[in-house]
């Protein structure tokens, strides 16, 4: 199996690679195609990414860029309006100029916040995203879509803004906590499902040696996440036509649990597979896939040691009133990205409450 792996990301002009290789933050210099002309590099990490990783990156640019490292507290709450002005005050006073390449060094959080400011300092600076955790290397650094939060709502002040390019190490994954490389796995079986069989088949038939993080089939499952996102990012970049909202698979069901229960009980991937879970219910319920398929569904989170079952006692009033906030809302309708068979899914919003009901009181 193919140790390296480029996967190309086709948006016309914002076109760009994903290159996935082993040991390959050490040689990140050997990017520099993704920032010609620029003489000022700005990494962004967070405090448990700094060392060794997001330093590594830093050295190896320092011999051809002056490099400026900043480093803000890990988690979500840094995805916010004070971390941002904070930033946006750091490169002020650091006298950075419009070539300045940004590169955001961490999870999903990093990614979101680098690439907010990279696409707002100045009207706009290169950025590279080097992605640090599973979910990051298989969902969030690849698209362009960039933000922060407001304490109401997640993610609603961004932008689309597209990397330079992506440079993913897999060999990063090995100090990633447990809990944080299960999430991850989430969102890798939820392309399996979504957008291929033949991947969903392969993940059950490489569970052992995913779970071990072994870098041959590890960075096999990453190449072919990044391929189909970049598939869907390619056809619906802006989430226009609707094609993009097949990425949220089980997040209406996900976004919801992670409200009710005020973000503190789950992990965002741990979420999303009860919700995929959920969302296979849903659908077999109304006649659209067979039992086998939720069954299917259920045994390899398992195996990935996610949960699939919503915990007793969320209120489900609550639920649907969370869900009716969801981004996905259209005209007052709640939408549903529901599967017809293992590799294809749609977006709905002909979903009966009373079936939505049973499935939101179903435990187990
Ligand atoms: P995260 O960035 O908080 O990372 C999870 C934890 O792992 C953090 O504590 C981080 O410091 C740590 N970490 C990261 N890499 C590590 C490594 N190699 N070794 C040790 N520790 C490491 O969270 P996440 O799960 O990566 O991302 C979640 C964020 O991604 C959310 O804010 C979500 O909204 C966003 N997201 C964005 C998109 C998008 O398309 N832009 C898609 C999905 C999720
Ligand atoms: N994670 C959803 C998207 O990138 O559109």
């Amino acid at each position: 199996m193919n140790s390296s792996r480029v996967v190309p990301v086709s948006l016309g002009a914002a076109s760009y690679e994903i290159r996935i290789a082993p040991t390959s933050l050490g040689s990140i210099a050997e990017c520099a195609d993704w920032w010609k002309g620029s003489s000022q590099a700005v990494i962004i990490t967070d405090a448990n990414v700094e060392v060794p990783y997001a330093r590594q990156v830093a050295e190896a640019l320092a011999e051809d860029l002056e490099v400026h490292l900043l480093v803000v507290d890990p988690g979500e709450p840094s995805k916010s309006t004070a971390t941002a002005v904070a930033l946006w005050e750091c490169l002020l006073e650091t006298g950075i100029d419009r070539k300045t390449v940004v590169l955001a060094v961490g999870g999903g959080v990093i990614g979101d916040l680098a690439g907010f400011i990279a696409a707002t300092f100045a009207r706009g600076l290169p950025f590279v995203q080097i992605p640090t955790s599973l979910l990051a290397q298989v969902d969030s650094s690849v698209g362009g879509k960039v933000g922060i939060n407001l304490p109401a709502a997640k993610n609603i002040v961004g932008a689309f803004w597209q990397p330079r390019g992506v440079l993913i190490d897999p060999d990063v994954l090995e100090t990633l906590p447990p809990r944080e490389y299960q999430s991850g796995l989430a969102e890798v079986v939820k392309y399996g499902v979504i957008q291929d069989v033949e991947f969903f088949a392969w993940l059950e038939g490489n569970a052992q040696p995913i779970n071990a993080r072994e870098n041959g089939p590890l960075v096999h499952a990453i190449a072919r996440c990044c391929e189909l996102k970049a598939e869907v990012v390619a056809e619906d970049e802006r989430e226009v036509t609707g094609h993009r909202a097949i990425l949220n698979f089980g997040h209406t069901f996900a976004h919801a649990i992670e409200t009710v229960t005020e973000y503190g009980q789950f992990l965002h991937g741990e979420a999303v597979a009860i919700g995929m879970v959920q969302a296979a219910q849903l659908a077999e319920r109304m006649g659209r896939v067979d039992a086998e398929f939720t069954s299917r569904l259920k045994q390899l989170l398992t195996i990935f040691d996610l949960p699939t079952v919503a915990p007793a006692g969320l209120d489900t009033d609550e639920l649907i009133s969370a869900m009716s906030r969801d981004k996905k809302v259209e005209a007052g309708q709640v939408r549903f990205v529901l599967p017809t068979k293992l590799g294809h899914v749609e977006l709905t919003s002909d979903v009966a409450e009373e079936d939505l009901r049973a499935i939101l009181q179903t435990r187990g």
